[in-house]
């Protein structure tokens, strides 16, 4: 067992550096660069590569299982960098947006970057709250929503068909903007998911983030947007894409040979059988060592969403977690408000298993000292 590692820390969302795949992207970037022109050197078209768009789109219409128009694709330079894009572009300081609760706490600091106001919906274990959206959407006027609707960070859950449905009748109803960070979609562990809210891009306003950071390599910094045209051409209107052209043009022509060469799938279908792995075995010692603890077991995505033993606090527990040298996020970093608060994020992306199950071993520790502090 692998007792003396330094800390195991359970917040670290990022893959593990056994899986990153370094050969793939060699084979890649030799094969790139002998079909190469200067082009890919060049200022980019501003919706991204055409040639990168058409084997993205074939790459997704294989994997969502449904037709993908280049023409509805815009390269980015990741999930995060679009999301910020969109808010330039679809929002102004001040305004209200909503987002489910709990959500990414990383997107909470793009839309604080923005000025935004943030209003929660909570969700259940079917995804987004639609009664709930309604009633506030009779108290506000939001200039958008941001979900995550397949394997959530960090609740793990998806959303149902029918609340996909009814989201998509309220954003045709009320014109409301739907941003569907959709980063985990394709990371399932045997079962997919619904569609993609990418389905609804010509009936409904949604644009669709997807990015290359999960299901290939987060050092590529490329991702794309899906969306009807008049909503990328807002967004390619920006001084951002005006000023510096399409964006990552050389990765892009990189990434198009990966795909091309069937690389990307056998990379992403790697991910898929260890996470899946990685994720059973966290589940399995979070059964044995924490036998009380409450939670989903994930059927996609990098995280479990636990909640604590009765009473226990997540913060103070962090603090005490520190001298078991184990950490986590706690609940209350993934909303706008309190919340949360018994509740913990634990990923299973970084970590193999023997670390998983010892890391598990030092919480169930600090759980138990924590219940001899309180008695
Ligand atoms: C929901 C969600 N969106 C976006 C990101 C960041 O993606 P990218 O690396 O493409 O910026 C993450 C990373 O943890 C995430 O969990």
């Amino acid at each position: 067992m692998p007792k003396n590692i330094d800390v195991i820390d359970f917040g670290n969302g990022q893959p593990s550096l056994s899986l990153l795949p370094l050969d793939a992207l060699r084979t890649a970037s030799e094969h790139c660069m002998r079909r190469a022109s200067a082009t890919m050197l060049q200022y980019g078209a501003d919706q991204g590569d055409t040639e990168f768009r058409e084997s993205l789109a074939h790459f997704l219409a294989r994997r969502y299982s449904m037709p993908i128009a280049a023409d509805d694709l815009m390269v980015s330079g990741s999930a995060s960098q679009a999301l910020d894009l969109v808010c330039t572009r679809f929002t102004k300081p001040g305004d209200t947006i909503f987002v489910e609760e709990p959500t990414y706490f990383l997107a909470l600091e793009v839309f604080r970057d923005h000025g935004l106001h943030v209003v929660g919906i909570p969700i259940d274990n079917d995804g987004i709250r639609i009664d709930v959206l309604r009633e506030a959407l009779t108290r506000h006027r939001p200039s958008m929503l941001y979900t995550i609707p397949s394997f959530q960070n960090p609740s793990g859950v998806t959303m149902s068909v029918e609340r996909r449905d009814a989201l998509m009748e309220i954003s045709r109803e009320q014109e409301l903007l739907i941003v569907a960070d959709e980063v985990y979609h394709l990371l399932d562990f045997g079962i997919a998911p619904p569609p993609p809210l990418a389905a609804h891009v010509r009936e409904a306003r949604v644009l669709s983030l997807g990015s290359f950071s999960k299901i290939c390599a987060p050092g590529l910094r490329l991702g794309w947007i899906q969306g009807a045209p008049t909503l990328l051409h807002t967004l390619m209107n920006s001084g951002l894409v005006q000023s510096g052209g399409g964006l990552n043009p050389f990765v892009s022509a990189v990434m198009r040979s990966m795909i091309d060469l069937g690389l990307a799938d056998s990379a992403l279908d790697h991910l898929r059988r260890v996470y899946a792995e990685r994720s059973a075995a966290l589940c399995s010692a979070l059964r044995d060592g924490i036998p009380t603890a409450v939670f989903a077991e994930p059927q996609g995505g990098y995280f479990v969403w636990v909640q604590l033993p009765i009473a226990i606090l997540a913060t103070p527990l962090q603090e005490r977690a520190a001298t078991e040298r184990v950490t986590f996020h706690p609940g209350s970093r993934f909303l706008s408000r309190d919340g949360f608060a018994d509740h913990i994020r634990l990923s299973f992306a970084h970590y193999d298993t023997p670390l998983l199950i010892e890391g598990v071993h030092r919480l169930a520790r600090t759980i138990s000292r924590n219940a001899t502090h309180r008695s």
